[in-house]
């Protein structure tokens, strides 16, 4: 009889631990992730290249570039290789020379899937792009890797030809330098701790706003240094050359790198993060593993 009972027990005991695997393994993975994107779109944002206010030939160039691309499937191919399983290029860049016709190519990389580096080889949707136009344009491909801030100034000094860097198209750029036409839509999105459920019934950007609206100074957001992400949490609705984001309570808290804001969170040293939702969820999908 007693051996039954626990012949019974152990039975029970092992069906309670299957039971609870099973449970496990029916939920995404939540007890590994670190993180979680917000899957509600907090702007309504168009990237776009840009060069500079007197280069009016390059620019024309550019949209016939993207114009051809586009039309050929040549622009959603690129794009499949990084949003589907494709192989991304490596592209390799030419040492800069005054006394060669080169495209001088302004980016920021960490920013997965539009710019990467790895062991000097570059990858990415804006880098396959600037390698298919200096090949256009019958000129040599070189890029220069400088923080996202950077990108702007350096081909409104006229440093750089065109920057090529998942670039939205804002007022106050367009007073420093030209846009070609949009090629790719974005929105900020929010990313969280996985085990934060504060959102999870969120469906609009209303919904989402309202309860970081509810937060004080006291809440942390982190976002890249000099992106859209930074404006959209500081606000700029009272500026002429805004981009017409209200402003958030919560303190602004900016690094270099966007996967560096991730890491920051990971931390604890922000609640959130604000950043483009391509990249938020490549940057998520690696730091989840
Ligand atoms: N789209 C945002 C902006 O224009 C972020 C771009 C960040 N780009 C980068 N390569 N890190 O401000």
């Amino acid at each position: 009889m007693k051996k039954i009972t626990a012949l019974l027990l152990a039975v029970l005991m092992l069906a309670t631990l299957c039971c609870s695997c099973g449970t496990n393994n029916g939920d995404t993975n939540t007890t590994t992730d670190k993180v979680k994107v917000i899957d509600v779109a907090l702007s309504e944002e168009s990237y776009a290249f840009c060069v500079s206010k007197t280069d009016a030939e390059l620019l024309g160039q550019v949209n016939a570039y993207l114009k051809k691309i586009k039309e050929d499937g040549t622009f959603d191919a690129i794009c499949d290789k990084y949003f589907g399983d494709g192989t991304p290029a490596q592209i390799t860049s030419a040492t800069e020379d005054a006394s060669k016709d080169q495209l001088v190519v302004a980016t920021s990389t960490g920013f997965e899937p539009f710019e990467m580096v790895d062991a000097g080889k570059f990858s990415g949707i804006d880098l396959e792009i600037a390698d298919g136009l200096a090949k256009y344009l019958g000129k040599e491909l070189v890029i220069k890797d400088m923080q996202f801030e950077a990108v702007v100034t350096s081909v409104q000094q006229g440093l750089c030809d065109i920057g090529m860097a998942g670039l939205t198209i804002t007022p106050a750029r367009q007073e420093v330098v030209t846009f070609s036409d949009s090629y790719y839509s974005a929105n900020q999105v929010l990313v969280v701790p996985a085990d934060n459920t504060e959102f999870d019934a969120c469906k609009t950007a209303d919904n989402v706003v309202a309860i970081l609206n509810a937060k004080n100074a006291d809440c942390k957001i982190g976002c890249q240094r000099g992106t859209t992400g930074a404006i959209y949490i500081e606000g700029d609705s009272d500026d002429p050359d805004g981009y017409g984001f209200a402003g958030l309570p919560a303190t602004k808290m900016e690094y270099d790198y966007a996967a560096l804001a991730f890491t920051a969170m990971i931390n604890g040293e922000v609640d959130y993060v604000i950043v483009d939702d391509a990249p938020a969820n490549a940057i998520a999908k690696a730091v989840n593993g």
